[in-house]
């Protein structure tokens, strides 16, 4: 493909767009971002320097100043802190607790949508998160926006030996001021409480196909500028 294309995938927690987003990234050869991962890392960072993650000044200040970069590994896209890259200290539930403070400042908001803008230099992305279709790539034909009923979910985090309201985190998500969760324009819904997430990532598939069709019968190539 000449010029990249952005698959966005959106959704509440638990939804599968993890597992999905890898599924459909490696499918296509498309590059992976977990943009999560990102503010998670940014949580962790401000853990180890002793600054409140619920103090927005000191978040602020301190995603000013951190020496973050972005790297393809195997075709996932880490963010490196001072060359390192936290790996399994990020899913921690310190660190997820801290992230949900962090990701509300608006200042780190827009820091994150600038980096997560820049993994294009990458090629084609498939790129999870909460404000991806709504926010971070707007312009881009190819929106997901997965869910499933909330007892699904708690079922999916407990199996991973992670006990989580979910109903709460559902609601500080959408309920932000700054790119809440929402169903972006255009997006196509697909609620999976009972699909696998090879049938999930097979719907994905068929609508990326479909659109990128439609595209090209209308004289659009689809792709970002
Ligand atoms: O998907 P996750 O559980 O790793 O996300 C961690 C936190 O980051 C969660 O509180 C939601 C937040 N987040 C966000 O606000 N925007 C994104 N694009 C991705 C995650």
């Amino acid at each position: 493909m000449k010029h990249p294309i952005v698959i966005a995938i959106d959704g509440t927690s638990a939804s599968g767009k993890s597992t999905n987003a890898k599924l459909v990234a490696k499918a296509l050869g498309f590059v992976h971002v977990d943009t999560g991962a990102m503010y998670r890392t940014l949580a962790w960072y401000c853990l180890q320097q002793y600054v409140n993650p619920e103090d927005p000044k000191a978040v602020a200040a301190t995603c000013r100043r951190w020496k973050a970069s972005l790297a393809n590994v195997d075709g996932h896209v880490h963010l490196l802190v001072d060359g390192k890259d936290p790996g399994n200290e990020l899913r921690t539930s310190e660190v997820s607790a801290a992230t949900s403070h962090i990701a509300v400042v608006p200042k780190v908001r827009d820091w994150m949508k600038q980096k997560q803008r820049e993994c294009i230099q990458f090629g084609s992305l498939v790129m999870e998160g909460r404000d991806i279709g709504t926010n971070v790539f707007p312009e881009t034909d190819y929106k997901f926006y997965l869910d499933a009923h909330i007892e699904e979910r708690t079922k999916r985090r407990a199996a991973e030996g992670v006990n989580e309201n979910l109903a709460a985190r559902d609601q500080r998500d959408s309920q932000r001021a700054a790119a809440p969760l929402m169903i972006a324009l255009g997006a196509k819904v697909i609620n999976n409480s009972t699909l696998t997430s090879a049938e999930t990532s097979g719907l994905i598939l068929a609508e990326v196909r479909r659109r990128l069709e439609a595209s090209r019968n209308a004289g659009r190539d689809g792709v970002m500028r």
